[in-house]
């Protein structure tokens, strides 16, 4: 091998273990249950539930289960970026720390945002393809935020 390519290779590979000391994302996750959890504020029934964990709490909860490549830089700046943008914009753990209005519009976004593929976020898919939602579980899904609408609505006449 050439000299020049061996040098190139040595800063690659220097390059990548230095870039592993920077923004290292918070990787915390849990299994605890909070009171604010949406399973204990709204009627979250067990094919529901079981659809949201699947395809959304990686990125809407605390239960993240993060995978081995987001230990490493730069995979672990695109997966850390994902769940605290997710994460900040609605976190199924606290829900009931929303106002009743946000958690209207949330519902309804979930509807919208399935229907139109943009969530799950594609590039996850291609990691997490039993992610994807099937006609028949968004269906499941539309059908569950209309009921919990009706609800908060009932409960919250303006
Ligand atoms: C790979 C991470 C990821 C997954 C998985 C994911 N989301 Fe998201 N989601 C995001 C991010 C990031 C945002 C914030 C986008 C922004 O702030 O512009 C978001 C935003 C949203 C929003 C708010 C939309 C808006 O108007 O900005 C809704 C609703 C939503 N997601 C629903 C879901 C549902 C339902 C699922 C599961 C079927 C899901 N997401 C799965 C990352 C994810």
């Amino acid at each position: 091998m050439k000299k020049i390519f061996k040098i190139v290779l040595v800063i690659i590979i220097a390059g990548m273990v230095a870039i592993q000391f920077f923004n290292r994302p918070d990787m915390s996750t849990t299994t605890e249950i909070t009171p604010a959890h949406i399973t204990k504020v709204m009627s979250v029934p067990a094919n529901v539930e079981s659809i949201l964990k699947r395809s959304c709490y990686d990125c809407h909860s605390d239960h993240t289960t993060w995978p081995w490549y987001s230990s490493i830089a730069p995979a672990s700046w695109l997966v850390g970026d994902d769940v605290v943008k997710g994460k900040k914009k609605m976190n199924f753990s606290q829900w009931g720390s929303m106002q009743p209005a946000k958690q209207e519009a949330r519902l309804n976004e979930i509807c919208e945002e399935i229907k139109s593929d943009e969530m799950p976020l594609p590039p996850y898919l291609i990691m997490h393809g039993d992610a994807k939602l099937s006609q028949a579980d968004k269906d499941i899904l539309c059908q569950w935020v209309e009921i919990e609408l009706k609800k908060l609505e009932d409960a919250n006449p303006e």
